[in-house]
């Protein structure tokens, strides 16, 4: 008899910071070689058309990656933890408006109602962040978020630390290896 294991159940969640909506898609495209992936995406990036492409374009892109269809409604997110959907959450990329929502219980989008329906069966949520104001407005959030069980981030820096010395991104390169430890 041949047995099969069982993918562990990864919820990937995107958000508008459109400007790492590659690699974040360069990262999905390695975490489905290893696990069952259910995308999630933000009202923005449902809607927002940017120069760094169309909504439709993100959405067909992600749906052909993961073979399924996008949860991009909160009742659509809301069963991911009372139904058992997801092991992990990665939020990747995590821009500043989302995280601001979720250290401070504003869950009115299709990933804060995802990192709630999580936090609520103490699961794991890793967030990629990246944002302009990570060491200005965002700093107080990014503490706040540190500190609370269950959250987990991948390191992050300046990347352009002389024109925008607020600016913080995530290492998007570190994600699966990070995942790898949450999940252990
Ligand atoms: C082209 C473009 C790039 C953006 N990049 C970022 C970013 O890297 N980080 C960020 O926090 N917000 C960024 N924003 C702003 C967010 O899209 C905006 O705050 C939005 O409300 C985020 O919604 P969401 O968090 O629900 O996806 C960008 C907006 C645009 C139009």
């Amino acid at each position: 008899m041949v047995f099969k294991m069982k993918k562990t159940k990864i919820a990937f969640a995107i958000c508008g910071s459109f400007c790492n909506m590659e690699n974040s898609i360069s990262e999905l495209k390695k975490l489905v070689k290893k696990y069952d992936i259910l995308p999630i995406i933000s009202f923005n990036v449902a809607k927002m058309d940017t120069r760094f492409g169309t909504a439709a374009e993100t959405r067909k892109k992600i749906e052909s990656i993961c073979s399924k269809k996008i949860i991009d409604s909160i009742e659509g997110a809301e069963p991911i933890g009372p139904k058992n959907m997801a092991d992990a959450l990665v939020v990747c990329p995590c821009t500043g408006n989302t995280l601001a929502k979720i250290v401070n219980a504003i869950t009115d989008t299709p990933v804060t109602m995802a990192v709630k329906s999580m936090l609520r069966i103490q699961r794991p949520i890793l967030i990629c962040f990246a944002s302009n104001d990570g060491l200005g407005a965002s700093a107080q959030n990014l503490a706040k978020a540190r500190n609370t069980k269950n959250i987990f981030f991948v390191p992050m820096a300046k990347d352009d630390p002389i024109n925008k010395p607020n600016s913080l991104v995530a290492d998007f390169s570190k994600l699966s290896e990070n995942l790898e430890s949450i999940l252990e």
